[in-house]
């Protein structure tokens, strides 16, 4: 039975998630953020659920009808035009590729789509219709998975690189600060950016970031968006152990949603990227840092920065003493965060408690990681995650994401994926013994 103070939370976390539905898609937060993007509407799908089922199969569903003909899912959709927001469509400049009129970006974003589908089925009241519509998903969500194989591993190691900070989701990681330094930002073209018209520039990545960015984005658009020779054309070539973690995870994931929808080959296949992935993970794992690290594919570097990234492979089914081991990880990390966890360790020097992904909390990660500590049998981590997670809403608001130390609410407000989150967060989480 829910008390009341989690009533209200979770009455105020489903009055933000109509607030931002658009109807058939979902914004992050009006202003900072005025469209679809792609792993953020995932993620909000499973906080619709647990109020309105037909809804969250639509938000993925949405976000699928403008999937490229090579198997690439944008990472944002421009559904309006909307000048509070800038690169826009006429920076991008993707229009023949993309299958509808609607404008989309040029770059993915982390791969989520699988896990939550199978996690919408597994929980659905309306089983009919949830069958339905993941059977339709199904072969959209396996080709993305084929996209990544095919073109951002094409030497067959096992893991996919990520072309553009962006992609990653964690746009300003100190992971990135070595390979996008690389990037010159020579020949970008004059722009003018809008997020920190929404949002504190202290909380936003810097005017450098942004023109490496802009620069890559340029690069892409100069090779027409041609999946099949953007990676070894990209100055930025970065294998993330997250992001690749995530894609793990939707395979696996996808693979069991397919056995039990008689769809034989996507099974196998799943299973196969799943297998190879987790063993080429290893490779990335750094004794001296207890986590994994990411490696510079451009250089053939690891990158020796311990960020949050090299603790989200939990949330695949890595080893149970390499799980074992980022549960002490967390644990230690727990000891200097107020609030877990942070987004890169509180002891490196390059740690800003405020800057988006150089240290702060966001709620999407910590539900990622608290969900694998809590299959592998790290509860307690696992509830520490989940305690912290509900404080930080108790004292702060549906931010976008919060200092790690103080609370202090980030970036944008009342945000559609910490709504959809702290609504999962009220539920019970998955224990070991639940479905594999
Ligand atoms: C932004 O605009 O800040 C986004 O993170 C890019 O996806």
């Amino acid at each position: 039975m829910m008390d009341d103070r989690a009533g209200d939370m979770r009455s105020r976390a489903q009055e933000i998630m109509r607030l931002n539905d658009r109807g058939t898609y979902t914004v992050p937060t009006s202003g900072l953020y005025p469209f679809q993007w792609n792993w953020d509407s995932c993620l909000s799908a499973l906080g619709f659920a647990h109020f309105d089922e037909a809804r969250a199969w639509t938000e993925i569903d949405t976000l699928f009808a403008h999937q490229w003909e090579d198997g690439m899912v944008p990472h944002i959709v421009f559904h309006r035009e909307d000048d509070g927001y800038f690169p826009g469509p006429d920076v991008w400049r993707t229009g023949r590729m993309t299958p509808t009129p609607t404008p989309t970006t040029g770059i993915t974003q982390p791969p989520v789509a699988g896990f939550c589908i199978r996690r919408l089925v597994d929980r659905a009241a309306d089983r009919a219709l949830a069958e339905t519509r993941a059977r339709a998903l199904l072969p959209q969500i396996h080709a993305w998975h084929k996209w990544f194989y095919r073109h951002r591993d094409p030497q067959g190691t096992g893991l996919v690189a990520i072309l553009h900070p962006w992609e990653s989701g964690r746009d300003n990681s100190i992971d990135w600060d070595a390979p996008l330094e690389r990037v010159s930002p020579e020949g970008v073209e004059p722009f003018t950016r809008k997020d920190t018209t929404h949002a504190d520039p202290a909380h936003r990545p810097t005017q450098g970031q942004y023109e490496r960015y802009i620069r890559l984005v340029q690069h892409f658009r100069d090779l027409d968006w041609d999946n099949a020779r953007l990676h070894d054309a990209s100055p930025f070539r970065v294998v993330d152990p997250g992001f690749n973690a995530i894609l793990v995870r939707s395979c696996t994931d996808l693979a069991a949603l397919a056995d039990d929808l008689g769809e034989a080959e996507i099974a196998a296949r799943s299973r196969e990227f799943a297998t190879r992935g987790l063993a080429a993970m290893e490779s990335l794992w750094s004794e001296a840092r207890g986590q994994y690290l990411c490696h510079d594919r451009a250089t053939g570097r690891a990158i020796d920065s311990p960020s949050i990234g090299g603790l989200l492979p939990v949330f695949a089914a890595i080893p149970a003493p390499r799980a074992a081991a980022l549960a002490a990880r967390i644990a230690h990390l727990g000891e200097g965060a107020e609030y877990m966890v942070p987004s890169h360790d509180p002891a490196a020097p390059e740690f800003d408690s405020l800057r988006y992904w150089r240290g702060p909390v966001w709620l999407i990660v910590n539900y990622m990681i608290a969900d694998g500590l809590a299959r592998a049998g790290h509860g307690v981590q696992a509830d520490r995650i989940v305690g912290d997670s509900l404080r930080l809403i108790r004292e702060s608001g549906f931010a976008e994401y919060y200092d790690t130390h103080t609370a202090e609410p980030c970036g944008g407000s009342t945000f559609t994926w910490t709504a959809a989150i702290v609504i999962e967060f009220l539920t019970p989480i998955s224990r070991p013994g639940d479905t594999a």
